[in-house]
Protein backbone atom coordinates (compact mmCIF):
# COMPACT_ATOMS: atom_id res chain seq x y z
CA UNK A 1 0.00 0.00 0.00
CA UNK A 2 3.05 2.44 0.63
CA UNK A 3 3.82 1.77 -2.83
CA UNK A 4 0.48 3.63 -3.58
CA UNK A 5 0.86 6.07 -0.84
CA UNK A 6 4.54 6.95 -1.82
CA UNK A 7 3.53 6.92 -5.73
CA UNK A 8 0.81 9.53 -4.70
CA UNK A 9 3.10 12.05 -2.75
CA UNK A 10 5.29 11.74 -6.47
CA UNK A 11 2.78 12.35 -8.97
CA UNK A 12 1.70 15.72 -8.44
CA UNK A 13 1.46 19.41 -9.66
CA UNK A 14 5.33 18.90 -10.37
CA UNK A 15 4.29 16.32 -13.14
CA UNK A 16 0.97 18.18 -14.58
CA UNK A 17 1.34 21.96 -14.26
CA UNK A 18 5.50 21.98 -14.26
CA UNK A 19 6.87 19.49 -16.38
CA UNK A 20 5.21 19.94 -19.50
CA UNK A 21 6.09 23.95 -19.68
CA UNK A 22 9.32 23.35 -18.48
CA UNK A 23 9.97 20.69 -21.22
CA UNK A 24 8.63 23.23 -23.77
CA UNK A 25 10.96 25.56 -22.25
CA UNK A 26 13.89 23.99 -22.25
CA UNK A 27 14.41 21.93 -25.66
CA UNK A 28 11.89 19.32 -25.50
CA UNK A 29 13.29 15.82 -26.19
CA UNK A 30 16.94 17.18 -25.10
CA UNK A 31 15.32 18.41 -21.90
CA UNK A 32 13.86 14.87 -20.71
CA UNK A 33 17.32 13.17 -21.32
CA UNK A 34 18.76 15.09 -19.29
CA UNK A 35 15.71 14.66 -17.16
CA UNK A 36 15.75 10.99 -16.71
CA UNK A 37 19.30 11.05 -16.62
CA UNK A 38 18.83 13.23 -13.30
CA UNK A 39 16.00 10.66 -12.15
CA UNK A 40 18.42 7.95 -12.85
CA UNK A 41 21.35 8.60 -10.96
CA UNK A 42 20.13 11.51 -9.00
CA UNK A 43 16.56 10.46 -7.81
CA UNK A 44 16.12 6.79 -7.37
CA UNK A 45 19.84 6.88 -5.31
CA UNK A 46 18.36 9.32 -2.44
CA UNK A 47 14.81 8.00 -2.88
CA UNK A 48 16.25 4.26 -2.22
CA UNK A 49 18.78 6.02 1.17
CA UNK A 50 15.02 7.91 1.93
CA UNK A 51 13.27 4.95 2.45
CA UNK A 52 16.16 2.75 3.64
CA UNK A 53 16.84 5.61 6.51
CA UNK A 54 13.05 5.37 7.54
CA UNK A 55 12.26 1.68 7.26
CA UNK A 56 15.40 1.59 9.81
CA UNK A 57 14.82 4.21 12.34
CA UNK A 58 11.25 3.83 12.29
CA UNK A 59 10.58 7.42 13.24
CA UNK A 60 10.40 10.97 12.21
CA UNK A 61 13.12 12.51 9.75
CA UNK A 62 14.61 14.72 12.59
CA UNK A 63 14.48 12.03 14.98
CA UNK A 64 15.28 8.88 12.52
CA UNK A 65 18.97 11.07 11.68
CA UNK A 66 19.54 12.28 14.76
CA UNK A 67 19.48 8.04 15.79
CA UNK A 68 21.16 6.53 13.43
CA UNK A 69 23.98 8.66 13.04
CA UNK A 70 24.66 8.16 16.88
CA UNK A 71 23.85 3.92 15.81
CA UNK A 72 26.59 3.82 13.56
CA UNK A 73 29.45 5.75 12.26
CA UNK A 74 28.57 9.32 13.89
CA UNK A 75 28.47 13.06 13.38
CA UNK A 76 26.31 15.26 15.38
CA UNK A 77 24.63 17.69 13.59
CA UNK A 78 22.73 15.41 10.55
CA UNK A 79 19.05 15.81 12.23
CA UNK A 80 19.97 19.83 11.23
CA UNK A 81 18.55 18.20 8.15
CA UNK A 82 15.34 17.24 9.43
CA UNK A 83 14.50 20.47 10.13
CA UNK A 84 15.83 22.05 7.00
CA UNK A 85 13.47 19.78 5.09
CA UNK A 86 10.30 20.24 7.37
CA UNK A 87 10.63 24.17 6.49
CA UNK A 88 11.01 23.16 3.06
CA UNK A 89 7.89 21.16 2.74
CA UNK A 90 5.88 23.67 4.71
CA UNK A 91 6.91 26.02 1.65
CA UNK A 92 6.29 23.94 -0.86
CA UNK A 93 2.94 22.86 1.11
CA UNK A 94 1.88 26.74 1.20
CA UNK A 95 2.37 27.93 -2.57
CA UNK A 96 1.10 24.60 -3.96
CA UNK A 97 -2.11 25.09 -1.66
CA UNK A 98 -2.68 28.22 -3.69
CA UNK A 99 -2.26 26.94 -6.96
CA UNK A 100 -4.59 23.64 -5.52
CA UNK A 101 -7.36 26.30 -4.83
CA UNK A 102 -6.98 27.94 -8.01
CA UNK A 103 -7.32 24.99 -10.02
CA UNK A 104 -10.61 24.21 -7.43
CA UNK A 105 -11.90 27.33 -8.75
CA UNK A 106 -11.20 26.53 -12.12
CA UNK A 107 -12.89 23.27 -12.35
CA UNK A 108 -15.66 25.03 -11.45
CA UNK A 109 -15.58 27.77 -13.85
CA UNK A 110 -14.54 25.64 -17.00
CA UNK A 111 -17.20 23.01 -16.31
CA UNK A 112 -20.49 25.86 -15.98
CA UNK A 113 -18.81 26.68 -19.90
CA UNK A 114 -17.04 30.16 -18.73
CA UNK A 115 -14.26 29.33 -21.33
CA UNK A 116 -16.37 28.53 -24.30
CA UNK A 117 -14.91 30.33 -27.38
CA UNK A 118 -12.96 32.55 -25.56
CA UNK A 119 -10.38 34.66 -26.71
CA UNK A 120 -6.40 34.79 -25.19
CA UNK A 121 -7.15 38.31 -23.80
CA UNK A 122 -10.58 36.83 -22.27
CA UNK A 123 -8.95 33.76 -20.41
CA UNK A 124 -6.17 36.45 -19.36
CA UNK A 125 -8.36 38.61 -18.07
CA UNK A 126 -10.35 35.62 -16.41
CA UNK A 127 -6.97 34.57 -14.49
CA UNK A 128 -5.59 38.13 -13.85
CA UNK A 129 -9.64 38.61 -12.06
CA UNK A 130 -8.88 35.53 -10.04
CA UNK A 131 -5.78 36.10 -8.52
CA UNK A 132 -6.17 39.69 -8.18
CA UNK A 133 -8.92 39.08 -5.53
CA UNK A 134 -7.11 38.08 -2.64
CA UNK A 135 -10.03 37.36 -1.06
CA UNK A 136 -11.83 34.89 -3.49
CA UNK A 137 -8.01 33.14 -3.56
CA UNK A 138 -7.90 33.24 0.18
CA UNK A 139 -11.44 30.87 0.17
CA UNK A 140 -10.01 28.65 -2.11
CA UNK A 141 -6.65 28.32 -0.52
CA UNK A 142 -8.52 27.43 2.76
CA UNK A 143 -10.54 25.22 1.37
CA UNK A 144 -7.78 22.65 -0.35
CA UNK A 145 -5.49 23.22 3.06
CA UNK A 146 -9.02 22.17 5.23
CA UNK A 147 -9.39 19.06 3.28
CA UNK A 148 -5.97 18.31 3.57
CA UNK A 149 -5.79 18.40 7.09
CA UNK A 150 -8.90 16.34 7.83
CA UNK A 151 -7.54 13.80 5.62
CA UNK A 152 -4.03 14.10 7.79
CA UNK A 153 -5.86 14.21 10.71
CA UNK A 154 -7.41 11.05 10.52
CA UNK A 155 -4.51 9.18 10.99
CA UNK A 156 -1.98 6.87 8.41
CA UNK A 157 -4.07 4.23 8.24
CA UNK A 158 -7.49 6.02 7.45
CA UNK A 159 -6.32 9.14 5.85
CA UNK A 160 -2.86 8.52 3.97
CA UNK A 161 -3.80 4.47 3.21
CA UNK A 162 -7.74 5.77 2.31
CA UNK A 163 -6.32 8.84 -0.24
CA UNK A 164 -3.80 6.44 -2.10
CA UNK A 165 -5.78 3.65 -2.75
CA UNK A 166 -8.64 5.79 -3.63
CA UNK A 167 -6.80 8.45 -5.57
CA UNK A 168 -3.97 7.22 -7.43
CA UNK A 169 -6.14 5.21 -9.62
CA UNK A 170 -8.66 8.15 -10.31
CA UNK A 171 -5.51 9.91 -10.96
CA UNK A 172 -4.55 7.76 -13.70
CA UNK A 173 -7.30 6.98 -15.18
CA UNK A 174 -8.22 11.08 -15.59
CA UNK A 175 -5.22 11.00 -16.82
CA UNK A 176 -5.57 8.31 -19.74
CA UNK A 177 -9.14 9.94 -20.32
CA UNK A 178 -7.41 13.28 -21.16
CA UNK A 179 -4.48 11.83 -23.64
CA UNK A 180 -7.48 9.83 -25.34
CA UNK A 181 -9.27 12.95 -25.92
CA UNK A 182 -6.28 14.66 -27.11
CA UNK A 183 -5.81 12.32 -29.32
CA UNK A 184 -9.41 12.13 -30.44
CA UNK A 185 -10.04 16.18 -30.95
CA UNK A 186 -6.09 16.58 -32.20
CA UNK A 187 -5.01 13.85 -33.87
CA UNK A 188 -1.80 15.80 -35.47
CA UNK A 189 -1.10 17.60 -32.81
CA UNK A 190 -1.05 14.96 -30.86
CA UNK A 191 1.86 13.63 -32.72
CA UNK A 192 3.69 16.95 -32.52
CA UNK A 193 3.29 16.57 -28.73
CA UNK A 194 5.18 12.90 -29.45
CA UNK A 195 8.15 14.84 -31.14
CA UNK A 196 8.08 17.58 -28.63
CA UNK A 197 8.72 15.09 -25.94
CA UNK A 198 11.33 12.66 -27.53
CA UNK A 199 12.84 14.50 -30.15
CA UNK A 200 16.04 16.08 -28.72
CA UNK A 201 16.80 19.51 -30.22
CA UNK A 202 20.05 20.26 -28.24
CA UNK A 203 20.63 23.82 -28.95
CA UNK A 204 18.08 24.63 -27.12
CA UNK A 205 18.98 23.05 -23.83
CA UNK A 206 20.94 25.81 -21.47
CA UNK A 207 23.29 25.41 -18.77
CA UNK A 208 20.19 26.53 -16.38
CA UNK A 209 17.72 24.08 -18.56
CA UNK A 210 20.11 21.46 -16.60
CA UNK A 211 19.99 23.09 -13.24
CA UNK A 212 15.96 23.09 -13.57
CA UNK A 213 16.12 19.68 -14.21
CA UNK A 214 17.75 18.76 -11.20
CA UNK A 215 15.55 20.91 -9.34
CA UNK A 216 12.88 19.03 -11.10
CA UNK A 217 13.45 15.45 -10.75
CA UNK A 218 14.10 16.10 -6.73
CA UNK A 219 10.40 17.98 -6.28
CA UNK A 220 8.68 15.57 -8.82
CA UNK A 221 9.91 12.59 -6.37
CA UNK A 222 9.27 14.41 -3.21
CA UNK A 223 13.02 14.36 -2.37
CA UNK A 224 14.79 16.09 -0.06
CA UNK A 225 12.77 16.96 3.18
CA UNK A 226 11.98 13.68 5.00
CA UNK A 227 9.10 13.25 3.36
CA UNK A 228 10.35 9.81 1.89
CA UNK A 229 12.05 8.79 5.34
CA UNK A 230 8.60 9.10 6.79
CA UNK A 231 6.99 6.76 4.65
CA UNK A 232 9.84 4.96 4.32
CA UNK A 233 8.83 4.46 8.66
CA UNK A 234 5.36 2.85 7.95
CA UNK A 235 6.92 0.34 4.96
CA UNK A 236 7.05 -3.16 6.12
CA UNK A 237 10.34 -5.03 6.70
CA UNK A 238 10.11 -7.15 3.66
CA UNK A 239 9.58 -4.37 1.23
CA UNK A 240 12.34 -4.57 -1.40
CA UNK A 241 13.08 -0.93 -1.22
CA UNK A 242 15.59 -0.48 -4.42
CA UNK A 243 12.50 -2.46 -6.56
CA UNK A 244 10.30 -0.20 -4.64
CA UNK A 245 12.42 3.03 -5.80
CA UNK A 246 12.75 2.11 -9.06
CA UNK A 247 8.92 1.45 -9.58
CA UNK A 248 7.97 5.11 -7.83
CA UNK A 249 10.25 6.52 -10.50
CA UNK A 250 9.26 4.82 -13.27
CA UNK A 251 5.48 5.44 -12.03
CA UNK A 252 6.10 9.34 -11.55
CA UNK A 253 7.55 9.35 -15.16
CA UNK A 254 4.89 7.55 -16.72
CA UNK A 255 2.77 10.31 -15.49
CA UNK A 256 4.88 13.20 -16.21
CA UNK A 257 5.09 11.97 -19.71
CA UNK A 258 1.24 11.42 -20.25
CA UNK A 259 0.51 14.88 -18.88
CA UNK A 260 3.22 16.01 -21.68
CA UNK A 261 0.88 14.04 -23.79
CA UNK A 262 -2.48 15.20 -22.68
CA UNK A 263 -1.80 19.04 -22.55
CA UNK A 264 -0.04 19.68 -25.55
CA UNK A 265 -1.97 18.36 -28.43
CA UNK A 266 -4.64 20.51 -26.93
CA UNK A 267 -2.51 23.49 -26.76
CA UNK A 268 -0.83 22.84 -30.56
CA UNK A 269 -3.66 21.79 -31.77
CA UNK A 270 -5.53 25.21 -30.86
CA UNK A 271 -2.32 27.02 -32.63
CA UNK A 272 -1.53 28.61 -29.85
CA UNK A 273 1.96 29.11 -28.17
CA UNK A 274 3.53 26.43 -25.77
CA UNK A 275 6.47 28.02 -23.89
CA UNK A 276 4.56 30.48 -21.76
CA UNK A 277 5.99 29.69 -18.20
CA UNK A 278 3.25 28.89 -15.45
CA UNK A 279 0.30 30.60 -17.43
CA UNK A 280 0.14 27.59 -19.33
CA UNK A 281 -2.47 25.72 -17.10
CA UNK A 282 -4.27 28.57 -15.90
CA UNK A 283 -4.48 30.93 -19.43
CA UNK A 284 -3.16 28.83 -22.60
CA UNK A 285 -5.26 25.60 -21.94
CA UNK A 286 -8.33 26.93 -21.08
CA UNK A 287 -8.29 29.01 -24.16
CA UNK A 288 -7.68 25.53 -26.21
CA UNK A 289 -10.66 23.68 -23.83
CA UNK A 290 -12.84 26.38 -24.64
CA UNK A 291 -12.67 25.80 -28.86
CA UNK A 292 -13.07 22.46 -28.62
CA UNK A 293 -17.14 20.96 -28.71
CA UNK A 294 -16.26 19.19 -25.47
CA UNK A 295 -13.79 21.20 -24.35
CA UNK A 296 -16.11 22.15 -20.81
CA UNK A 297 -16.05 18.77 -19.86
CA UNK A 298 -12.21 18.11 -20.79
CA UNK A 299 -11.49 21.12 -19.05
CA UNK A 300 -13.22 20.41 -15.94
CA UNK A 301 -11.35 16.96 -15.80
CA UNK A 302 -8.40 18.64 -16.09
CA UNK A 303 -8.45 20.48 -13.05
CA UNK A 304 -10.18 17.93 -11.04
CA UNK A 305 -6.93 15.86 -12.31
CA UNK A 306 -4.87 18.89 -11.27
CA UNK A 307 -6.43 19.05 -7.38
CA UNK A 308 -6.79 15.12 -7.07
CA UNK A 309 -2.80 15.03 -7.74
CA UNK A 310 -2.06 18.28 -5.85
CA UNK A 311 -4.39 16.75 -2.95
CA UNK A 312 -2.59 13.01 -2.50
CA UNK A 313 0.99 15.04 -2.32
CA UNK A 314 0.14 17.99 -0.03
CA UNK A 315 -0.86 14.91 2.46
CA UNK A 316 2.80 13.46 2.23
CA UNK A 317 3.91 17.19 3.09
CA UNK A 318 2.22 17.26 6.36
CA UNK A 319 3.95 14.38 7.67
CA UNK A 320 6.99 14.84 8.66
CA UNK A 321 6.42 17.45 10.46
CA UNK A 322 3.44 15.74 12.05
CA UNK A 323 5.02 12.45 12.96
CA UNK A 324 8.13 15.03 14.77
CA UNK A 325 4.85 16.79 16.69
CA UNK A 326 3.63 13.86 17.87
CA UNK A 327 7.03 12.20 18.34
CA UNK A 328 8.84 15.09 20.32
CA UNK A 329 5.45 17.21 21.59
CA UNK A 330 3.55 14.24 22.30
CA UNK A 331 0.83 15.80 20.47
CA UNK A 332 -2.28 14.16 19.45
CA UNK A 333 -2.84 13.58 15.59
CA UNK A 334 -5.57 15.56 14.92
CA UNK A 335 -4.00 18.45 16.81
CA UNK A 336 -0.65 17.73 15.40
CA UNK A 337 -2.41 17.83 11.46
CA UNK A 338 -4.04 21.06 12.55
CA UNK A 339 -0.70 22.94 13.57
CA UNK A 340 0.99 22.00 10.40
CA UNK A 341 -1.90 23.24 8.07
CA UNK A 342 -2.95 26.56 10.01
CA UNK A 343 1.22 27.08 9.82
CA UNK A 344 0.98 26.65 6.18
CA UNK A 345 -2.05 28.09 5.38
CA UNK A 346 -0.81 31.35 7.39
CA UNK A 347 2.52 30.96 5.30
CA UNK A 348 0.35 30.76 2.01
CA UNK A 349 -1.43 34.52 2.64
CA UNK A 350 1.90 35.21 1.41
CA UNK A 351 1.78 33.82 -2.01
CA UNK A 352 -1.67 34.86 -2.15
CA UNK A 353 -0.80 38.39 -1.44
CA UNK A 354 2.17 39.03 -4.03
CA UNK A 355 0.13 37.41 -7.25
CA UNK A 356 -2.51 40.20 -6.75
CA UNK A 357 -1.71 43.31 -4.47
CA UNK A 358 1.71 42.99 -3.22
CA UNK A 359 3.39 42.10 -6.64
CA UNK A 360 6.67 42.74 -7.66
CA UNK A 361 8.85 41.31 -10.40
CA UNK A 362 12.90 41.94 -10.58
CA UNK A 363 16.13 40.11 -12.03
CA UNK A 364 18.90 38.76 -10.48
CA UNK A 365 22.50 39.61 -11.59
CA UNK A 366 22.23 36.11 -14.09
CA UNK A 367 19.56 34.77 -15.46
CA UNK A 368 17.19 34.52 -12.83
CA UNK A 369 13.71 36.58 -13.20
CA UNK A 370 11.42 36.36 -9.52
CA UNK A 371 7.92 37.22 -10.15
CA UNK A 372 6.87 37.60 -6.71
CA UNK A 373 6.52 35.50 -3.38
CA UNK A 374 5.84 32.57 -5.36
CA UNK A 375 9.28 32.37 -7.79
CA UNK A 376 10.82 33.40 -4.57
CA UNK A 377 9.36 30.32 -3.12
CA UNK A 378 9.56 27.96 -6.03
CA UNK A 379 12.90 28.48 -6.27
CA UNK A 380 14.12 29.16 -2.82
CA UNK A 381 12.78 25.14 -2.37
CA UNK A 382 13.92 22.78 -5.75
CA UNK A 383 17.02 25.17 -6.29
CA UNK A 384 18.09 25.50 -3.17
CA UNK A 385 16.56 23.47 -0.18
CA UNK A 386 15.62 20.91 -1.66
CA UNK A 387 19.00 20.03 -3.34
CA UNK A 388 20.85 20.36 0.05
CA UNK A 389 18.77 18.16 1.55
CA UNK A 390 19.21 15.69 -0.77
CA UNK A 391 23.13 16.32 -1.00
CA UNK A 392 23.06 15.94 3.09
CA UNK A 393 20.71 12.21 2.55
CA UNK A 394 23.26 11.15 -0.02
CA UNK A 395 26.33 11.76 2.03
CA UNK A 396 24.40 10.04 5.03
CA UNK A 397 23.52 7.57 3.72
CA UNK A 398 26.66 6.76 1.60
CA UNK A 399 29.29 7.68 4.14
CA UNK A 400 27.92 7.64 7.74
CA UNK A 401 25.34 4.86 7.71
CA UNK A 402 27.29 1.14 7.82
CA UNK A 403 27.11 -0.25 4.41
CA UNK A 404 26.12 -3.88 5.60
CA UNK A 405 23.50 -2.44 7.75
CA UNK A 406 21.97 -0.20 4.77
CA UNK A 407 22.49 -3.76 2.64
CA UNK A 408 20.45 -5.31 5.26
CA UNK A 409 17.81 -2.88 5.15
CA UNK A 410 17.81 -2.94 1.54
CA UNK A 411 17.09 -6.76 0.79
CA UNK A 412 20.70 -8.72 -0.38
CA UNK A 413 21.01 -8.01 -3.65
CA UNK A 414 24.81 -8.60 -5.30
CA UNK A 415 25.73 -6.25 -8.24
CA UNK A 416 22.68 -4.37 -8.22
CA UNK A 417 23.41 -2.89 -4.78
CA UNK A 418 26.93 -2.76 -5.05
CA UNK A 419 26.37 -0.32 -8.20
CA UNK A 420 23.28 1.50 -6.77
CA UNK A 421 25.58 1.97 -3.55
CA UNK A 422 28.94 3.01 -5.62
CA UNK A 423 26.31 6.02 -7.34
CA UNK A 424 24.86 6.18 -4.18
CA UNK A 425 28.14 7.27 -2.58
CA UNK A 426 30.23 9.09 -5.37
CA UNK A 427 28.09 10.03 -8.18
CA UNK A 428 25.00 11.89 -6.78
CA UNK A 429 26.88 13.86 -4.34
CA UNK A 430 29.40 14.86 -7.22
CA UNK A 431 26.82 15.84 -9.53
CA UNK A 432 24.96 17.53 -6.76
CA UNK A 433 27.79 19.66 -5.70
CA UNK A 434 28.72 20.84 -8.99
CA UNK A 435 25.45 22.08 -10.44
CA UNK A 436 25.98 23.64 -6.95
CA UNK A 437 28.67 25.28 -7.83
CA UNK A 438 26.82 26.14 -10.73
CA UNK A 439 23.45 27.61 -9.20
CA UNK A 440 26.00 29.80 -7.31
CA UNK A 441 27.35 30.83 -10.59
CA UNK A 442 23.93 31.97 -11.88
CA UNK A 443 22.82 33.70 -8.70
N1 LIG B 1 6.21 15.48 -5.87
C1 LIG B 1 5.14 16.42 -5.96
C2 LIG B 1 4.92 16.85 -7.39
O1 LIG B 1 5.64 16.42 -8.30
O2 LIG B 1 4.02 17.62 -7.62
C3 LIG B 1 5.32 17.64 -5.14
C4 LIG B 1 5.91 17.37 -3.82
C5 LIG B 1 5.23 16.59 -2.91
C6 LIG B 1 7.12 17.86 -3.53
C7 LIG B 1 5.78 16.26 -1.73
C8 LIG B 1 7.70 17.55 -2.35
C9 LIG B 1 7.02 16.73 -1.47
F1 LIG B 1 7.59 16.42 -0.34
Amino acid sequence: MFVLAATGSAVGLGNIWRFPYITAENGGGAFVLVYLVCILLIGVPILAAELSIGRRARRSPVNALRSLARSDSGGRYWWLFGYLGMGAGLLILSFLSVIAGSAMAYMVRTAGGVFEGVTARGAESIFIGLIGDPERLLAWHTLFMAMTTVIVARGVRLGLEWAAKYLVPVFFLLLLLLVLGGYLFHPEAFWQGVGLLFYPEFSALTANGILVAMGHAFFTLSLGMGVMIIYGSYLPAGTHIGKMSLAVAATDTLAALLAGLAVFPWVLGSGLEMGIGPGLVFQTLPVAFGQTPAGSWFGALFFLLLVIAALTSAISLFEPTVAWLVENKSMGRPRAAAWVGGGAWLAGILTVMSLGPWAFDFQFAGELRVKGMFDILDILTSVIMLPAGGLAVALFAGWVLYRSRTLEALGKDGVRFRLGYLVLRYVTPLSLAAIFVHTIGVI
